[in-house]
């Protein structure tokens, strides 16, 4: 379906330039709450669907090319939550992941934890662990999934880590560069996100990748994240091919 897609030859259709592939794409994924809430289904039925969707996307993004997906699966403020939908979206976690992860190491995808994970419930963070471990090695894209993330945190304790090493006389303070600082991110070795995409409208970054987003290109949505299909990444992309990315500079 997506081969379609990419090689429609109408002259007035926009085709996808494979030229101009987003090496890495950031997805917030929000609005599955409202979703649910307009069927008149509790939230978890929501989450269910937005989970769905997700597998879909990952299908899709791989066969595009796009080398790596990072997408936001809970923040560290996500815990004050109701205690019950805290506790279904962990095991919605572990059940997905338990349940995708030998699909995903045979497309070769590699599986990469951004957040404070040792803080998931053991169920959960075992199965991440696991699924994390089983696929290091593969070449494919990479799947980098946000949970217990917050940006501010991981900047805070990226600094901290380089305080330690300046305190032990392993680096100097002169040796600290924007590079160096990325390398005590979560995202180390991971190219910066070139498109950010959030569904449902909102226009806020919610504490995710501050500094990775630095030159990204924005795409939101009113579409709610359970009815993000395949179609709707075209549509993103597309938007995406038709900026202009100066990082800074004039047009020549
Ligand atoms: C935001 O919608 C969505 C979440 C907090 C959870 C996202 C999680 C998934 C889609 C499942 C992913 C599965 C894996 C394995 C990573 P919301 O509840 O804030 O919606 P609302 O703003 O409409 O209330």
């Amino acid at each position: 379906m997506l081969k379609k897609l990419f090689n429609r030859k109408r002259s007035d259709t926009p085709v996808i330039d494979r030229n101009i592939i987003p090496q890495h794409v950031a997805i917030i994924m929000d609005g599955n709450g409202r979703w649910a809430k307009r069927r008149g289904m509790p939230r978890s039925m929501g989450h269910r669907a937005g989970a769905d969707v997700l597998k879909e996307i990952v299908m899709a993004a791989d066969e595009i090319g796009i080398r790596a997906l990072t997408v936001y699966g809970f923040s560290t403020e996500n815990w004050n939550r109701p205690k019950t939908e805290v506790t279904g979206l962990m095991d919605l976690f572990a059940k997905t992941m338990g349940a995708e992860v030998d699909g995903l190491d045979e497309e070769k995808v590699r599986i990469k934890l951004l957040g404070r994970v040792e803080d998931l419930p053991l169920a959960t963070r075992t199965i991440f662990r696991q699924a994390e471990k089983r696929t290091a090695k593969n070449g494919g894209m990479t799947l980098a999934i946000a949970v217990n993330y917050g940006s501010r945190l991981e900047i805070t304790d990226a600094a901290r880590a380089i305080a330690r090493k300046v305190e032990t006389g392993e680096l100097t303070s002169e040796a600290i560069s924007e590079d160096l600082l990325s390398a005590h991110l979560y995202t180390a070795g991971m190219p910066d996100p070139d498109l950010l995409i959030r569904t449902s409208g909102e226009l806020r970054l919610s504490n995710f990748l501050l500094w990775q987003l630095a030159y990204a290109e924005f795409y939101v949505t009113d579409v709610l994240w359970p009815d993000f299909d395949r179609y709707e990444l075209l549509r993103a992309l597309l938007d995406f091919q038709a900026r202009n990315r100066r990082f800074g500079k004039v047009d020549e």
